[in-house]
């Protein structure tokens, strides 16, 4: 892979310019070429003035980053530095799935970043338990495609897949660092939620083997999942599992499952009986939210709610598992719509002129639909992460049935690490939040009564768990 080289010089050539950035401060000769420099930096990503953003004390930053000169890819992302001492705070790269979703209009405007979109679709308003309180956030559409991401090469976006994805992401990474000098050896951590259970720790894999060249090495120390598909076969079986325990499915459908579906095989879906049985859950899950069975459907007049169904992204084929879109609430997808294509929303994001906007939709179904690789199951990923000591934690809001709690708990128990610290209630604000149990090398957190995206069920919530990942320690288990 050529971009080794590549990465090694632009590390240099970042160092050149630090060195020419400096005695400019002291002096005013040679403007005009410090000034040219000082754009290699993400001075001029810096937004200024984001229309009705609240006053903040803290930096925040957006633009694009080429990661592919030949074919013209660029990735978009969302920096927002640590509300207070982002000098000593780790820096956290999150990630949403789909695949196809974006980060930006789900993680940073809808869950953990500091301004969320607000329901009247025009503005913005101050997130209180944002994670910036804890850590420099930066949020990265990914791969091409996804929201403001791009590339110039059509054919790119036929190739998309899970390699693709953390090729782009890492070498994103490290011209990231080229404009933000000062993070470059800062501990890292990777966070994400749904099909981000696959990117994470393909990601921080591809991190690990890269940080063997020193001269590449970043600083990660650990990753962070939420509902996170994990492994298929596990995944599925927990779907279905979790769809009759919570009585979305009759007895006998998911008798015929049990006896029709073997979710190992790689030709699952050949067996008719199987195939029925499962489109009947896909069916009953269609009349509810999949991603937060006990709150109300979004009923607007909305393009994307269809006679008030949720609509279940779904995808077959003979040789891949169906995949069903990991999102989040239609209604707030479209007030996410309406403020990201507004012209002087992107042009303070430094994504366009104003003028010739681009077309910002909070997933890309194509990208879904045509998704050419997902690897199968990312616990071999753990096993070799743990094995490194990274920091590894998992967390579960139990009201999803996307990719349920129990499907979670499948996959752990697959992996057969020895507990450590047994199954007891962790505790927010003097309430049982969920359970939690510590194996040698993970931790395992619910979040009771939240769905798929967490942070948008218990932000408060959320944030102390959050906070205790960065510190390493145990959640809270007792009721203080
Ligand atoms: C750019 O992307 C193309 C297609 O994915 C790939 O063949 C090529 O090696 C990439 N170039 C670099 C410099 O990484
Ligand atoms: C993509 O093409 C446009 C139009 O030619 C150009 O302005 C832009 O810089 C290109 N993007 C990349 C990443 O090369
Ligand atoms: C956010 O926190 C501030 C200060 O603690 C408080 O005044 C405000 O009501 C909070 N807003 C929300 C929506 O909780
Ligand atoms: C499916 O699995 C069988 C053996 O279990 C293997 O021979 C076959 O090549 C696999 N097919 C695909 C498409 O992976
Ligand atoms: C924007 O993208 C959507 C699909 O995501 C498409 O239906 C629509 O026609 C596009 N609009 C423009 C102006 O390109």
């Amino acid at each position: 892979m050529n971009f080794v080289p590549k990465a090694t010089a632009f590390f240099v050539l970042a160092l050149i310019a630090l060195q020419f950035v400096e005695p400019v401060l002291g002096s005013r000769k040679k403007r005009s070429n410090s000034e040219k420099l000082i754009n290699l930096l993400g001075t001029q990503d810096l937004v200024t003035n984001l229309p009705g953003q609240p006053a903040v004390d803290f930096k925040h930053y957006a633009g694009y980053v080429t990661v592919n000169q030949t074919n013209g890819r660029a990735l978009f992302y969302w920096f927002y530095e640590a509300a207070t001492n982002p000098d000593a705070k780790p820096l956290v790269l999150w990630l949403n799935g789909g695949p196809g979703c974006s980060s930006v209009g789900y993680g940073a405007t809808q869950e953990i970043g500091p301004f969320i979109v607000d329901t009247d679709g025009h503005g913005i308003r101050l997130n209180n338990y944002s994670w910036n309180k804890e850590a420099n956030m930066l949020f990265l559409e990914s791969p091409v495609g996804v929201g403001f991401s791009y590339s110039n090469t059509t054919s790119d976006y036929e190739n998309l897949g899970d390699v693709f994805t953390a090729n782009d992401a890492y070498t994103f990474l490290h011209k990231w660092f080229l404009k933000f000098p000062s993070y470059r050896t800062r501990t890292f951590y990777i966070a994400g939620e749904s099909y981000a259970g696959k990117y994470v720790p393909e990601l921080a894999e591809f991190i690990y083997d890269k940080n063997k060249d020193p001269s590449l090495h970043i600083d990660l120390k650990g990753i962070l999942l939420g509902n996170p598909e994990t492994s298929d076969a596990e995944d599925w079986r927990g779907l279905v599992d979790y769809a009759w325990s919570h009585a979305v499915i009759s007895d006998e459908t998911h008798k015929i499952i049990r006896e029709s579906c073997d979710f190992d095989r790689n030709d699952t879906w050949s067996n008719k009986d199987c195939t029925l049985a499962v489109d009947e859950v896909l069916k009953q899950y269609k009349e509810i939210d999949i991603y937060s069975l006990y709150t109300s459907v979004c009923i607007g007049d909305t393009a994307s709610s269809d006679d008030g169904s949720m609509q279940v992204m779904m995808k077959r084929t003979s040789t891949m598992m169906p995949r069903i879109m990991g999102g989040y609430d239609p209604c707030l997808d479209e007030y996410t719509k309406t403020f990201y294509n507004r012209p002087e929303v992107q042009k303070a994001l430094h994504v366009s002129d104003g003028v010739r906007l681009k077309n910002w939709s909070i997933c890309n179904n194509k990208i879904f639909d045509d998704w050419a690789y997902s690897k199968p199951s990312v616990l071999p990923i753990y096993k070799k992460l743990i094995a490194a000591g990274l920091r590894i934690w998992v967390y579960s809001g139990d009201t999803d049935g996307r990719v349920p709690v129990l499907s979670t708990r499948y996959s752990l128990s697959a992996l057969g690490l020895p507990i450590i610290k047994a199954w007891s209630p962790w505790y927010h604000q003097k309430q049982v939040s969920g359970w939690f149990q510590e194996y040698e090398g993970l931790t395992f957190a619910t979040f009771r009564g939240a769905g798929h995206a967490v942070p948008c069920f218990k932000p408060s919530n959320s944030l102390a768990l959050f906070t205790s990942f960065l510190l390493g320690e145990s959640l809270p288990s007792a009721r203080r």
